[in-house]
């Protein structure tokens, strides 16, 4: 049979600063009321100059290691989802192999926006299914406070900086059958392109590039597509919504949260929310949330996790896993 990839560890990281809707409504007209009610956001965090996507990615990725009780010896590669790099190349996933001490092996940025963990696990999960390699940290980290337009309300009061990372491991004889990641189911609509995209880059003439969003497109395509891709997860594994054990959700907006837990039929206290001290750290989002929810012990050993985002692109995607 070949191997499975089980989720040994989980890990993550914030940037120091913490910055309250209150503080930004002292320089945007804005208040806490309308994002609150309109999105759950209470504050975020934002990076110094020194907490970059490879810095915090680093971070995110060492607690990974540390709590599947790894070692950069066991670490075959390194996949990154980003959409904020530090630099056009290296990838910030060799900043981050090079700062472990990972000495061997390979690693790679993915772009995938909000959606780029899920792609990335499912890029990880192929590679040890296929016997290419034995462990690999996943890791999403984004620092979209540097690619904010603050001319623009209606999107710099959603984002926030940081990283999430998970260490995944090939299984053996001695694993459970039941553990791992059981199937990943990546989708993209590149026609959606113009609802939700960064106007520039390193390659563009004099524009580094700012976040624009079509928000209210974006929400009608969110609720959709992410219900589609649970369920489509689900019905590839001959199960219901009644197996679900968490739901560990793109923490975009807490409507949309809310929205999909009853989708599922699940009650509030099964769904893992960060949208609120958080924002959305797209790609950092999901494993930021699976790492909370891990550490404080909510999520067990052998529950069935239902991971899920959806962003520019459009991208969207789900996973199961059982921890
Ligand atoms: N503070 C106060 N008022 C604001 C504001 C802010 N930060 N941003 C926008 N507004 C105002 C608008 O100017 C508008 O005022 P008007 O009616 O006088 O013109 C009003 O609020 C409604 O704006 P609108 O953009 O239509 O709000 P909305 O109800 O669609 O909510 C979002 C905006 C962004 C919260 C919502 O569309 C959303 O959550 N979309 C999905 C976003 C998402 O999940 N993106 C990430 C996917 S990865």
């Amino acid at each position: 049979m070949p191997p499975r990839s089980i989720l040994a560890g989980c890990g993550g990281y914030l940037p120091e600063r913490i910055v309250t809707n209150d503080e930004l409504s002292r320089t945007i007209d804005t208040s806490d009321e309308w994002i609150r009610e309109r999105t759950g956001i209470r504050q975020r965090h934002f990076a110094a100059a020194h907490e970059t996507t490879a810095f915090m990615g680093t971070a995110a990725a060492a607690a990974a290691l540390a709590d599947a009780g790894a070692h950069a010896a066991d670490v075959d590669a390194i996949i990154l989802a980003t959409s904020t790099p530090d630099q056009a190349f290296p990838a910030s996933a060799l900043r981050v192999q090079a700062a472990l001490g990972v000495t061997r092996g390979f690693g790679f940025d993915l772009s995938a926006a909000c959606a780029g963990f899920i792609y990335a696990l499912s890029v990880a999960d192929g590679m040890i299914r296929a016997g290419q390699v034995r462990g690999v940290l996943v890791i999403g980290s984004e620092v979209y406070s540097r690619i904010l337009n603050w001319q623009d309300r209606g999107t710099c009061v959603l984002f926030g900086d940081g990283a999430g990372a998970v260490f995944l491991r090939a299984s053996t004889g001695v694993d459970d059958d039941r553990r791992g990641v059981l199937s990943t189911h990546i989708h993209a609509q590149g026609t959606l392109g113009d609802i939700l995209y960064v106007d520039g880059a390193v390659g563009q003439p004099d524009k580094p590039g700012h976040l624009v969003m079509h928000g209210r497109e974006v929400f009608r395509h969110a609720v959709t597509r992410l219900a589609e891709a649970v369920d489509e997860a689900l019905a590839a594994n001959g199960l219901g919504h009644a197996d679900i054990d968490w739901l560990v959700p793109h923490q975009a907006n807490s409507r949309i949260i809310n929205a999909m837990g009853k989708k599922l039929g699940l009650p509030p206290e099964r769904v893992v929310v960060t949208v609120d001290r958080h924002a959305n750290t797209s790609a950092a989002s999901v494993p930021l949330a699976l790492a909370e929810a891990r550490a404080d012990g909510r999520i067990k050993s052998g529950d069935l996790v239902v991971l899920e985002a959806l962003g520019g692109g459009l991208t969207w995607g789900s996973a199961l896993v059982r921890l």
